[in-house]
């Protein structure tokens, strides 16, 4: 926790708007997308997904492949708690929506569906576009299934075991998007880049979420941004934001949302 406080405070100092971005690209990323006001009628069903889930009282068993939640080791677990605790926020969630369609990502691959917030946002945000999720826990992933179908998604896939094991079954040459949003560590998020860049092309976004999480979480982000394969990146404090375009410089950019 003091980490994340230090780094937010860091943080607070180099961050911008979009006063002083001189990229078109990351202008236009900020501006249109980022800081985009627009009441998409969407956002009723992404509210309503999570308002659905956080009262959702059903016990589900859990089981965690990854470091797990900071706030109970608990393995018996209500569905609202896993919502408030562990699922992306509305605005997150949002966000992730205004992405997909600002992209209009037609192949989405998210490392961890756990309740599916920000898969079933994904999946709105661009409803031509598939997303496959991985998820570890098999009673998490089917009822997730589940309550996808009932909320209407039809573009969203989730595949069940431990992210080393599926991602090199899956069949898709490239991905336009991946959310790495599992597993949040610096050995296991540097083994995930690593084994999905074979996976990317030119306009191809990494979103990897928590990069403060945790010491090692942040030099695994900071590792990344050194990789000579990226070439823009865009620190919003929880979520790194990495393009690999090559017409653009190398440049590490801090957006406040
Ligand atoms: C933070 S939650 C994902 C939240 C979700 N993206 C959302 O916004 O609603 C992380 C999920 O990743 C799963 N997970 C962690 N490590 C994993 C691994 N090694 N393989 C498969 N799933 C894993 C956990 O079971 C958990 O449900």
């Amino acid at each position: 926790m003091l980490h994340q406080i230090k780094e937010y405070l860091k943080f607070l100092k180099r961050s911008t708007n979009q006063h002083g971005v001189h990229s078109p690209f990351v202008y236009n990323l900020v501006t249109q997308c980022f800081y985009n006001k627009k009441k998409h009628a969407d956002y009723t069903l992404i509210n309503n997904y999570k308002k659905a889930l956080l009262k959702n009282k059903m016990a589900i068993e859990i089981t965690d492949l990854g470091t797990g939640s900071m706030y109970t080791k608990n393995n018996i677990r209500a569905i609202h708690s896993i919502a408030k605790n562990s699922g992306a926020s509305l605005k997150r969630a949002k966000l992730l929506y205004r992405l997909a369609n600002y992209f209009q990502f037609k192949t989405s691959l998210e490392l961890g569906t756990s309740l599916g917030i920000s898969t079933h946002a994904i999946a709105l945000g661009h409803k031509k576009g598939n997303v496959i999720s991985i998820e570890g826990c098999p009673k998490i992933a089917a009822f997730s299934s589940k309550n996808l179908m009932n909320h209407n998604i039809t573009n969203a896939e989730i595949l069940v075991g431990d992210f080393s094991k599926v991602i090199p079954k899956l069949a898709q040459p490239t991905f336009d998007f991946i959310l790495f949003d599992g597993n949040h560590n610096k050995t296991a998020t540097l083994t995930y880049f690593d084994i999905l860049l074979p996976k990317i092309h030119n306009n191809t976004v990494f979103i990897f979420d928590d990069i403060y999480w945790s010491k090692g979480m942040t030099e695994a982000w900071e590792i990344i941004k050194q990789h000579p394969k990226v070439k823009v990146t865009v620190d919003t404090f929880q979520y790194g934001f990495v393009f690999f375009r090559k017409e653009q410089v190398k440049e590490h950019f801090t957006i406040r949302l």
